[in-house]
């Protein structure tokens, strides 16, 4: 979110891995970011100006020193303009270069002109990035705020296997958004329960929900890059958890139940995104169950209401809940918010194409105490996360 209409520079330098640099290249123009690219003599080796060109549609810089480059825009121009540095592949020679000061190529004089963060993605021979020459670099480095996305363990280029191998496009630009963020909510502790929970009907049935996680997963991810501690709750998903969170990962809704009353002394702001079963079978066999003649009915009772629980022992704790509707979308959630005391109530009308479960895209009304109410046009998921936590933001 914070990528978008930033102007990056994006420094190459010459190692493999600097074919995983067209990749980040298209990931930040794809994000809406700005992106110049720099490379050293040595990444026009391995990839070409060319191919970085049409990936960021910027002229690329090659040479400090060519007049018609330094007249557009030249050295000190493109370090005054830039949000963000980042150098990815950064090899060995380069790290020691910036460490001891000196520039002599467009690289590393715009490096030493700048005044915006810089992130520093290594990437070289195991042996070379355990040398102690290199780590002291690096550590000086960081001393002065440098960022650095370590290094992977696995297989490298040059056939050995250890640590050097560049950290994948998708986690630099997740670096990337954390460092441009703004940490407005540093300092809280916020508890986001996802996706469904499953409640079991033997060993292998289950009564569960078409929940995919996608819009709490956006949230936990989001309030991380914003600085918050989060604890993310998960109900059976596919999704992958997002860096940074701690997880975990329950089935049913009383085991998601016990899971947030555990976290909910510590927490500041409790999010409620999951689609949590209102009704399970009042006893779950422990065979499989037969098949028989007839048809058959289940017996269901209700399961706790999570969300009401910790509203009754809400404190001065912080709390947002969804309302999932199919018809009076905004009557019916002003209503959820005043009966389970909340502060805010993220209302979505589920029928809707390009809303509610296991879409990418979600419309929704935000809703506070006081009834004001923001509805938002159709976006993506971690665009209506960010708008929630903005309201939260505002209003903590
Ligand atoms: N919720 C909860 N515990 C439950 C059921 C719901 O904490 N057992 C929370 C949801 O996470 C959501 C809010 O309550 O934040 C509203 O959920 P929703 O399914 O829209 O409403 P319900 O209260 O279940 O009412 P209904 O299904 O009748 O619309």
């Amino acid at each position: 979110m914070s990528i978008r209409d930033k102007n990056i520079v994006l420094g190459i330098t010459g190692g493999i891995a600097a074919y995983k640099a067209c990749e980040l290249t298209r990931l930040m123009v794809k994000s809406g970011a700005n992106v110049n690219v720099i490379m050293t003599k040595g990444a026009a080796e391995f990839v070409t100006p060319l191919t970085l060109q049409t990936l960021s549609r910027n002229p690329v810089h090659t040479d400090l020193f060519s007049l018609t480059q330094e007249a557009e825009v030249g050295h000190i121009s493109l370090a005054d303009r830039a949000d963000l540095f980042v150098i990815a592949p950064a090899t060995a020679n380069l790290i020691g270069k910036i460490a001891n000061g000196i520039a002599d190529d467009l690289l590393t004089t715009t490096i030493m002109a700048t005044k915006v963060p810089v992130l520093l993605a290594p990437a070289m021979n195991c042996n070379m990035y355990e040398n102690p020459i290199v780590q002291e670099n690096m550590n000086k480095l960081k001393g002065y705020g440098y960022n650095f996305i370590d290094s992977e363990t696995g297989e490298l280029a040059c056939g050995y296997e250890g640590k050097g191998r560049m950290a994948e496009p998708g986690d630099i630009l997740e670096r990337i958004e954390v460092i441009l963020s703004p940490k407005d909510l540093k300092g809280e502790r916020i508890v986001v329960t996802a996706g469904p929970t499953y409640e079991a009907i033997d060993p292998v049935r289950f009564i569960g929900n078409r929940s995919s996680g996608k819009m709490g997963y956006a949230l936990a991810k989001m309030a991380v890059r914003r600085g918050a501690e989060v604890t993310l709750i998960s109900g059976p998903s596919s999704l992958l958890p997002p860096r940074g969170t701690r997880f975990i990962s329950v089935e049913s809704a009383e085991e998601m139940r016990k899971a947030v009353s555990v976290k909910l002394k510590d927490a500041t702001i409790v999010i409620m995104a999951a689609a949590v079963a209102d009704y399970r079978p009042n006893k779950a066999v422990s065979e499989k169950m037969k098949k028989g003649a007839g048809s058959i009915s289940l017996d269901l009772e209700k399961t706790e209401d999570i969300i009401s629980e910790i509203g009754r022992k809400k404190g001065k704790r912080f709390i947002i809940g969804f309302a999932a509707e199919t018809d009076n979308l905004w009557a019916n959630a002003k209503k959820k918010l005043k009966e389970k005391n909340l502060d805010l109530i993220i209302a979505n009308n589920v029928k809707v194409p390009g809303a509610g479960f296991a879409v990418d895209t979600n419309i929704v009304t935000i809703i506070d105490n006081k009834g004001t109410l923001e509805a938002l046009p159709k976006m993506s998921k971690d665009e209506v996360a960010w708008k929630v936590l903005d309201r939260v933001a505002s209003l903590k």
